[in-house]
C-alpha cells in the first residue's frame, strides 16, 4: 500500500510539479510523453522485481502505476478502458504472476498506443515471410519429404521406380523450396520442370495426392504455422493437382 501511495505521489509530482515550475499547463503531448516514461520505468523495475521471484511486488507496482496513469488517459478513451479492464481482470486472476503478466500487457499497450516503436518491423506481408523464410521452409520441406517417402499411401518412389538417394533427395528438396518460394512471394525462383512434366506417367491418384497434402498439413502444424497460413499454402499446392494427378 505504501509503495502504491509513493508511486502515485511520484506520478503526480512528475506530471504536476513540472507544470508549476514552468508555470503553464502541460499540453497533451507532454503529458503523453511523461505517461510513457513512467510506464516504461515501471515495466523495467517490475521485470527486475519479478525475476527476483517477487511476483506480488511486481503485480502491485504495475497496479499502482496503471491506477495512477489511467485518469490521465481520458483523451484516449479506448486505451483508458483497456487499462481499466486489465486492472479488473488482473485482480481476479489466481496467481500474482498471472496478474503481473496481465498488467504488463497493459503497460505495453499504453506505450505502443501512445508511442509506437518506430523501428518496429512491418508485419510480414508475404506467406513466405510468415512461414519464416528460407530456413523454416527448408526444414518443413525436409520433414515432409521424409514423411512422404516412408508412406505407402503416397508411394513416392512409384514402387521403387524413382530412387531417392542422397543426391536425389537434395535436388528434390531444393526444387520444392524453390517451388514454395515462387508460390508464396519468396525471393527464390523455381528452376525445375513443370509439374506436368515432372510427374508425367507416374499415374499419381487423388488419394495419393491427398495423403501427401495430409503430411504437409501435419508438418506445418508441427512447426506451429497458424491455420490461416496452412490453408493458404495448401490451396496453392492444391492448384497443382490437375497437373500431377493422372486419370486412368
Ligand atoms: C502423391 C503425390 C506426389 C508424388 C508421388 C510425387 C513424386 C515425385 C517424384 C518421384 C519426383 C522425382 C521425379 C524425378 O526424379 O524425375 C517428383 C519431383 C517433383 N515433385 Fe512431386 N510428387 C507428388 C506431388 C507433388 C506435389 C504436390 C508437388 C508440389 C506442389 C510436387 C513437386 C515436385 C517437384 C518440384 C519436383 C522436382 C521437379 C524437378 O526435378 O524439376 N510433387 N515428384
Amino acid at each position: 500500500m505504501r509503495a502504491r501511495i509513493l508511486l502515485a505521489a511520484l506520478v503526480l509530482f512528475a506530471v504536476g510539479g513540472l507544470t508549476r515550475a514552468q508555470d503553464k499547463p502541460l499540453d497533451r503531448a507532454d503529458l503523453d510523453k511523461r505517461v510513457v516514461a513512467v510506464v516504461y520505468e515501471a515495466a523495467v523495475k517490475g521485470t527486475d522485481i519479478f525475476n527476483k521471484g517477487n511476483h506480488e511486488g511486481c503485480y502491485r507496482l504495475y497496479e499502482g502505476t496503471l491506477m495512477a496513469v489511467a485518469p490521465l488517459l481520458d483523451h484516449r478513451p479506448k486505451l483508458q478502458a483497456t487499462v481499466k479492464m486489465r486492472l479488473d481482470r488482473a485482480s481476479k486472476l489466481k496467481t500474482a504472476a498471472d496478474a503481473a503478466f496481465e498488467l504488463r500487457t497493459a503497460l505495453d499497450e499504453v506505450q505502443n498506443d501512445i508511442a509506437p516503436p518506430k523501428d518496429k518491423k512491418p508485419a510480414a506481408t508475404t506467406l513466405w515471410d510468415r512461414l519464416g523464410g528460407e530456413k523454416a521452409v527448408r526444414a518443413v520441406v525436409h520433414d515432409l519429404v521424409l514423411a512422404a517417402a516412408e508412406d505407402p499411401k503416397v508411394n513416392f518412389t512409384r514402387n521403387g521406380k524413382y530412387k531417392l538417394d542422397a543426391k536425389g533427395v537434395e535436388h528434390l528438396e531444393q526444387m520444392l523450396v524453390e517451388f514454395v518460394s515462387s508460390a508464396t512471394g519468396g525471393p527464390l525462383k523455381y528452376t525445375g520442370k513443370s509439374m506436368k512434366e515432372a510427374h508425367k506417367g507416374m499415374m499419381i491418384t487423388d488419394e495419393e495426392f491427398n495423403a501427401l497434402a495430409g503430411h504437409l498439413v501435419a508438418t506445418l502444424k508441427k512447426y506451429k504455422v497458424p491455420q490461416t497460413d496452412i490453408d493458404e499454402l495448401v490451396k496453392a499446392v492444391d492448384g497443382t493437382r490437375k497437373d500431377i494427378v493422372e486419370k486412368k
